[in-house]
C-alpha cells in the first residue's frame, strides 16, 4: 500500500516560475498549507537544498515502509550522526510522500515545542480538513492538542498511514522540561493509524519513552549507505570539470571512486565539501592520498591554513567571528557580529568571505543573514575552541547596553 505515491498536485500555479528556483522541483500539496496558515513553517528552501543532487537510501524508504505495513502506530526512528544524511533522506521521504512534516534547525532557532506543536497540528488540521475551528486555549502548551488531531486524523482508516515526519529531534530545545518529559512533547503512545518517523544523532540519552519504536541505525560503514555513497562519487566523477583532475593526478575513475569512498569515511557531508573542491582544482598540490580523512579533518585543514601565515589576523578577527557565529542562536547579520566582537564590519565582511564554505546566508529585508551551513561545523568549533567566551561576549554587549539604557 505505501508504495504508492499520494495524489501530488504538480507544481504550476500558486508559485508560478519560482518553483524551479535552484533546479530542483517540489512536489507541491495542497495540504502543505496549514490552517490556520499562520502557525505553518515552510521548509522549501532547506527541501530544495537538500534534495539536490540526491541519490539512494531505498533501503531507509523500505525500512519505513515495512514498519507502517505490519504496525499498527508508531514510532520509526533513523538515528545517525552528523553529515550522514538524515535530513536530505527526510526531504526525500517528505517531498515523494506528502508527509505533514517539521525541521527543527538549531542555527535557524527553529527549536521550540511550542514551533513544532503549532506547525504540526496546523498542517493535520488542513491536510485531514479537521473539524477545529477555533484553537482551543493553551493548546500548544502540552503535547495534548497534538494527540487530538492526529486521532481525530486517523479516526477515517481512509486516511491510514497518518504520518508525522520530524527531523533532528536532537537540535530540539530542551529549556525548562523535566527529565521524565519527551522532546517536543511527542506522546507515549500515538492511535491506531498514526506514526511518528523521526531522525536523530546518536544520543547518551535520547529522552524518548514511547510505547511502540524501531530504531534504524545510519551505519556510515553499512553496505547499503557505502553504496549510496558510491553511486553520488560516480555521478560525480562524469562531470566535466574532474576529467582534468583524475588525469593530473593520473588515477582513473575506479581508483578515485575507491578513494573518496573510504576518505569520506561514508560521510555525506564530506563529499559535499570535498568534490567540489577538488573540482575546483583546490588540491591539485599533492597527490590523492593527502585529501584529509574524513570530515573533521577537512574542517582542521581549512583551520590550519587560514591560520598559516596570518596567525594575528587569525586570532585577533577570523577565529573570534566564526566562533561568535558557532554560538549565535538565530541568523546574524555583519553589524551584530561587529557589535559583539567589537571589530569592524570590513574585518567582519573579508572573514564571513573567508569562512563562506561554511556558512549560509539568507536575505532578510535586503539585508545579508549569516548562520553556520551544518551542525558538524559546530561540532567542530567546539572541539577546537572554548566557545563560552563567545557566549559571554554576547551577553555583554546586552548587559554593557541595558547599562546604558539605565543612564
Ligand atoms: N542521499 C544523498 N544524496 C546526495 N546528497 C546527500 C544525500 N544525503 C546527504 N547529502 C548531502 O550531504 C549534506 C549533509 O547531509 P544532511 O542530510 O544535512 O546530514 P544530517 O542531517 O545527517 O546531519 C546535505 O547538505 C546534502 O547536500
Ligand atoms: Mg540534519
Amino acid at each position: 500500500m505505501n508504495d504508492q505515491k499520494i495524489s501530488v498536485e504538480q507544481r504550476v500555479g500558486e508559485a508560478g516560475e519560482g518553483a524551479k528556483v535552484t533546479g530542483v522541483e517540489l512536489n507541491v500539496y495542497s495540504y502543505f498549507k496549514a490552517r490556520p496558515a499562520h502557525l505553518r513553517r515552510s521548509f522549501d528552501a532547506l527541501m530544495r537544498d537538500k534534495l539536490r543532487g540526491f541519490v539512494g537510501r531505498q533501503f531507509v524508504f523500505d525500512a519505513v515502509n515495512g514498519f507502517l505495513d505490519t504496525h499498527d502506530s508508531g514510532y520509526f526512528v533513523i538515528r545517525g550522526v552528523p553529515g550522514i544524511g538524515k535530513s536530505a533522506l527526510m526531504a526525500k521521504l517528505i517531498n515523494d510522500r506528502g508527509f505533514v512534516h517539521h525541521f527543527n534547525i538549531a542555527s535557524q532557532n527553529i527549536r521550540s515545542t511550542r514551533t513544532f506543536l503549532e506547525n504540526a497540528c496546523a498542517q493535520l488540521i488542513e491536510r485531514y480538513g479537521l473539524e477545529i475551528d477555533e484553537i482551543p486555549h493553551r493548546a500548544f502548551d502540552d503535547g495534548g492538542f497534538l494527540v487530538q488531531c492526529l486521532s481525530e486524523a486517523a479516526a477515517d482508516p481512509e486516511n491510514h498511514p497518518v504520518v508525522l515526519a520530524v527531523d533532528a529531534l536532537d537540535e530540539a530545545d530542551r529549556l525548562g522540561m523535566a527529565a521524565a518529559v519527551n522532546t517536543l512533547y511527542l506522546p507515549f503512545s500515538l492511535p491506531e493509524g498514526a506514526y511518528i518517523v523521526a531522525t536523530t544523532r546518536p544520543l547518551d540519552d535520547p529522552r524518548l519513552s514511547v510505547a511502540e519504536m524501531r530504531v534504524l541505525d545510519l551505519e556510515a560503514d553499512s553496505e547499503g549507505n557505502l553504496q549510496d555513497i558510491t553511486t553520488y562519487i560516480e555521478a560525480y566523477v562524469e562531470r566535466e570539470g574532474m576529467q582534468a583532475r583524475l588525469s593530473a593526478w593520473g588515477v582513473s575513475a575506479e581508483q578515485f571512486v575507491a578513494a573518496l569512498r573510504a576518505k569520506s569515511q561514508g560521510n555525506f557531508m564530506y563529499l559535499y565539501y570535498v568534490l567540489p573542491a577538488i573540482e575546483e582544482g583546490r588540491f591539485v598540490e599533492g597527490t590523492l592520498d593527502e585529501l584529509p580523512e574524513g570530515l573533521m579533518a577537512y574542517y582542521r585543514r581549512h583551520w590550519r591554513q587560514m591560520r598559516e601565515g596570518n596567525e594575528s589576523a587569525f586570532d585577533k578577527v577570523y577565529e573570534p567571528i566564526v566562533c561568535i557565529l558557532g554560538v549565535a542562536q538565530e541568523p546574524v547579520t555583519a553589524q551584530q557580529i561587529a557589535n559583539w566582537t567589537k571589530l569592524q564590519q570590513g574585518q567582519v565582511k573579508e572573514s564571513i568571505r573567508l569562512w563562506r564554505e561554511f556558512l549560509e546566508e539568507e536575505r532578510v529585508d535586503g539585508e545579508g543573514r549569516f548562520r553556520i551551513y551544518h551542525a558538524s561545523f559546530q561540532d567542530f568549533l567546539k572541539e577546537q575552541v572554548d566557545l563560552v567566551r563567545y557566549d559571554d561576549m554576547i551577553a555583554d554587549y546586552y548587559l554593557a547596553l541595558a547599562r546604558l539604557g539605565e543612564e
